[in-house]
């Protein structure tokens, strides 16, 4: 058995909702209980529409917000409650890598120096030893050792893309969180972008919660997906499994809206329809029961929990 690298046990994060005058009014769910496991060195994918909790999530394992319940196991030990100082330490074998890495590059330093700093700061390499890590992880990110000598403004986007990789690689981590990484590139550069994730997958050895709202993209890159509906998991199993037998209304509904390749079925088809509900006030039952053709009064009642169904789950009364 593959031994899971991050586990999240019913992970809430919440947001106060405050009045004009500061008065706390309730709360937006934004993460609501999810349960979700990752095993070394696979891709994860986590789908949902936009504003469905992707990025609070991967923000609340990262550390960057604090769970307002649930726990979060790393490498089998607990780190949601963690001080910050213990928790900083875990920070280097958990990375998290915004839309655009190369944004955050800082202008004044050369390549060089911004690959140097973060070694500089959390290990005790000699200088010629960082030199080393540095190259080999320049070559890994596919760019020219003269590179080391340019500053960021003399970089494509492509390229400082790259080089906001090779900075959050100089700390091999052990798993990395990509946050909508293709969207707002050319379909072109996506597939060469989606090429390097792999190859520094297998030579660094990472393990990725991939986010993303693009299907597609999903499909080629992930080994196993979760479908995410206002701060919940409804769905997850093997791509393969759910993009060919979706079982949960939402996930049928998202997957027919990809366009068909090579003669796709899905059992049912409608479009989704309108806006999903505001997550400071959740629909009782289950949340997806407002757009869904198949709801009774049950759903109204009783929220389904996540349930093995076929080799996945679904949290659906009717799957
Ligand atoms: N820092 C924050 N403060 C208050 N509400 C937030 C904050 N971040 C996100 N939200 C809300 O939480 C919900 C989920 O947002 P987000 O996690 O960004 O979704 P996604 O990444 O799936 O688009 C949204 O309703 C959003 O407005
Ligand atoms: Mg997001």
């Amino acid at each position: 058995m593959i031994p899971l690298l991050l586990e999240t046990v019913d992970l809430v994060r919440h947001f106060p909702v405050r009045n004009a005058f500061g008065r706390r009014t309730g709360s937006l769910r934004a993460v609501d209980g999810v349960s979700l496991s990752a095993r070394a060195g696979e891709t994860l994918g986590l789908v949902g529409e936009s504003g469905c909790g992707k990025t609070t999530l991967g923000k609340t394992v990262m550390g960057i917000y604090r769970p307002t319940g649930g726990e979060i196991r790393f490498l089998g030990r607990e780190i949601g409650a963690l001080p910050a100082v213990a928790r900083r330490k875990v920070a280097r074998d958990l990375q998290y890598v915004y839309q655009d890495p190369g944004a955050s590059l800082d202008p004044r330093w050369k390549v060089v120096h911004s690959l140097h700093e973060p070694l500089k700061i959390h290990t005790n390499l000699s200088r010629a030893e960082r030199d080393a890590e540095v190259q080999a992880i320049l070559h890994a990110v596919g760019l020219p050792d003269a590179h080391l000598d340019l500053y960021p403004h003399e970089l494509s986007g492509g390229q400082q893309r790259r080089v906001g990789l090779a900075r959050i690689l100089t700390l091999r981590p052990r798993m990395v969180i990509l946050d909508e990484p293709t969207s707002g590139l050319d379909v072109s550069v996506q597939a060469s972008v989606l090429k390097l994730f792999r190859s520094l997958q297998e030579t660094f050895e990472l393990t990725y919660l991939f986010i993303s709202h693009d299907l597609s993209v999903v499909r080629a890159m992930c080994q196993r997906i979760a479908v995410m509906y206002l701060g919940k998991i409804v769905e997850s199993g093997d791509t393969h499994a759910v993009f060919k037998h979706p079982r949960h209304p939402y996930t049928q509904s998202l997957l027919a809206a990809v366009p068909r390749i090579g003669g796709r079925r899905v059992t049912l088809e409608f479009a989704l329809t309108g806006e999903p509900p505001n997550p400071r006030d959740v629909p009782s039952g289950c949340r997806f029961r407002t757009r869904c053709p198949l709801a009774q009064d049950l759903c109204a009642d009783e929220e389904p929990p996540l349930r093995a169904v076929g080799g996945g789950l679904v949290a659906c009364h009717f799957a």
